[in-house]
This record gives C-alpha cells, structure tokens and sequence, in this order.
C-alpha cells in the first residue's frame, strides 16, 4: 500500500522533464519538475527507462493478479484493461492536467486581486514609480526570507546568469512601471484592452527586427488585434494619451523580456520560480534610482499623508496586498511557464485579461459604451485566432 501512495505521489512530479528525472535522485525529483525548459514543445518522449520503475505497483501486482491482494487500496487503481506503461501515462497526463489547471487559475485569480487592490492603491495615491518599486521589494524580499528560512532552495547562479538576465530585468522594469503608470492614468480594464494587443507587438518586431517570418494566416490575425485595441481606444470614454502610451510601451517591452528570457533560460538549472526571484531583485536595482529621480521622496511623503487622512489606515492593508499579489501571480505565471509551451501560456494569459477586465468593469463601476466592448472583444478575439494561426 505504501508503494502506491508513493507512485502516485511521485507521478505528480515526475510527468514534466523526463530527461532531468533521469538524471536525478528520487529526493530532488520534486524540485526539478519546475526545472526552466521554454522549449517545452521539444520535450524528450517519456521512456520507458525510468527511475520511477522500482516504485511501479502495478507491476508488483500482475504478479499476484490470480490472488487477491490482503491489503485492498482503494485510492488509486490503475485501469488494468491497458498495459502497465500506457496507464502511468494517462495517470501522469492527467496529473499534469490537473495541475496546469490549478495554476492557471491561481494565476487568474492572484492577478485580479493584485489589479483591483493595484487600481485602489493608485487612486488614492498616484505614485505609479514607488508602488512598482515597492512591489518588487516586496517580492524579493518575500524570496529572500523563503531562502533563508529553507522555505525555498535558493538557486545556484553565477556571473553569467545574472548578465544573461540583466537585459530581462531592464525590459522586465519597463514594461512594469509603463503598465503601472497607464493604470495611474486610465480605467484597468482600457490598459488590460491595449495589452491584449501584446501578440501584434510580438510578431512585428520577431518580423522587423529579428527577420522571423511567419505564414499569412498570423499576420490576419493581427488585423483583428489592431483594430479591436484602436476601436476601444478611440471610443474609451476616459481616454488618456499617457494611460495609451503607457500600455503600449508595455507590450513591446514583454516582447523584449520573452525574446531575451527564451535566451536567459535555455540550458540553466534555476527554476521558473527563482528565476522570478532574481528578476525582481534585478528589477529592484534597476527601477530604485529612477523612482528616486522621477517622483522623489517628497513627492511620496506629502501624497501619503493625503491618503492615509483621505482613506485612513486601510491603505497600508491596500498597498501590503498590490504589492504581494503582484509577486504571487508572477511566480505563479513563471511556474506555470515552466511546465507548458509559451504558445500555451499566451493563451492563458489572454484569458486572464478577460477575467481582468470583466472584473474590474464589475467592482471599479467602469463606464462601458456598447461599441468600446464590441473593440474589447475583437481584440481578445484577434489573440484566439493568432495563437490558432501560430499552433
Ligand atoms: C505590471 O504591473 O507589471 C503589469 O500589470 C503586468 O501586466 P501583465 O502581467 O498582465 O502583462
């Protein structure tokens, strides 16, 4: 019974890198399995040369298949009917589903909350620069006490890790505070409209600037994505040229952390979710001197003392939860990246903006003109068709 709890336990962890099971230990099979591969397509066939064989039940079980096994386990039995092999496979498959599931939905979830709490924050004090700041220290520091306290195994880095991740972290900064300030500026859900436009950024500058070509049925798709973002920006109600640029700017530096991450990441031992660690405190180091210079602590004490008498204590509970929501869901996004292909994760990630946008129309009581809705959902439909002309 013990060996069956133990394989189904481990064929959780196992079914992500075969190769890196391979070549470990049972003990860290667990860890690896958030093991960076961004060409997850790629990945090697599950063989059936495996460390997981001495744990297979089944197999003990075939021996005694005329008996009846004293000790019946009722929590988990293979489907006899398929060989021994096939069956781990459908349970690891579906394991993996399962999974996937549950971080997509964290994902959503955490990124909802950080967005409203992110919006409330900014309303009562527009300071976009510090709260990006502080939701990077916030982050790191949430890491470094993880590692300290054995919480998380730190990563193993060397100077050629963090220069290969310095141009992410740049890009990574960018495109953070672009999007904190368009939020500063227009209704959550008009930046979550233009940033769904994200996949057109992608293909002109994989196009122009890195000479990729793509079939044609990509670049209709695009057309779509453009129209729909410049339909629900010409009619966005509370319309803002900074809140506009500021979005914009975002997706195009994204464009630029995925291109430099796929590089950053191809061949390194650190996993999605430290990786995600060293890009804040990179992030941090970077965007610190540029809040400093831009807003300035003046600027930030004379506006807290304006929100703290407007709002009253509860916005040190509103800036506590921007600020660890919005390194949660990004751990999560980069665990979730970790384990499906970046075609897959653009997927999840448009459908996040739908559940971003809905919800913010819903609590921030956004004024929605019928022809600025029909835009927002042709441009999210434009993200669909991309990612099935890219598939
Ligand atoms: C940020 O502040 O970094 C943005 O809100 C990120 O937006 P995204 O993760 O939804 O692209």
């Amino acid at each position: 019974m013990s060996l069956s709890v133990k394989q189904s336990a481990l064929s959780a962890c196992m079914d992500v890198s075969n190769s890196v099971v391979h070549r470990r230990s049972p003990s860290t099979i667990c860890r690896s399995s958030f093991s960076p591969s961004l060409n997850l397509q790629n990945k090697p066939k599950r063989t059936n040369l495996s460390v997981s064989k001495p744990l297979h039940v089944s197999s003990i079980e075939s021996f005694f298949k005329e008996k009846k096994p004293v000790i019946q386990c009722k929590a988990y039995e293979a489907d006899k009917s398929q060989p021994i092999e096939a069956a781990g496979e459908v349970q690891s498959e579906t394991a993996k589903r399962v999974k996937i599931g549950i971080y997509f939905a964290t994902w959503w979830a955490l990124n909802v909350v950080f967005n409203i709490y992110n919006k409330k924050v900014l309303n009562a004090y527009p300071y976009p620069w510090l709260t990006s700041t502080l939701s990077l220290a916030c982050g790191s520091l949430m890491m470094l006490i993880s590692w300290a306290t054995r919480i998380a195994e730190a990563p193993k880095t060397d100077f050629e890790f963090w220069k290969s991740l310095f141009p992410v972290a740049v890009a990574h900064t960018i495109g953070h505070v672009a999007a904190t300030v368009s939020m500063s500026k227009v209704a959550v859900s008009f930046t979550h409209i233009i940033k769904s436009g994200e996949p057109a950024f992608s293909v002109l500058v994989s196009r122009f600037l890195l000479g990729e070509t793509f079939p044609p049925s990509v670049y209709l798709s695009l057309v779509p994505i453009i129209g729909g973002c410049a339909l629900a920006a010409v009619t966005e109600l509370n319309f803002n040229m900074t809140g506009f640029m500021g979005a914009m700017i975002s997706n195009l530096a994204f464009v630029f952390r995925n291109i430099f991450s796929k590089k950053g990441m191809k061949g390194k031992s650190v996993s999605g979710m430290n990786y995600y660690a060293c890009l804040s405190m990179l992030s941090l180091l970077i965007l610190t001197p540029f809040a400093i210079a831009v807003e300035g602590p003046q600027m930030w004490v004379a506006g807290w003392e304006k929100a703290l008498s407007e709002i009253g204590p509860q916005i040190i509970w509103w800036v506590a939860a921007q600020s660890i929501f919005y390194h949660l869901y990004n751990q999560v996004s980069y665990m979730s990246l970790d384990q499906i292909s970046p075609l897959t994760f653009s997927v999840g990630n448009t459908m996040k903006r739908i559940s971003v946008i809905v919800s913010s129309i819903i609590i921030f009581h956004t004024p929605v003109q019928p022809i600025n809705a029909l835009g927002a959902a042709i441009a999210i439909l434009g993200t669909f068709l991309y990612s099935q002309a890219k598939a």
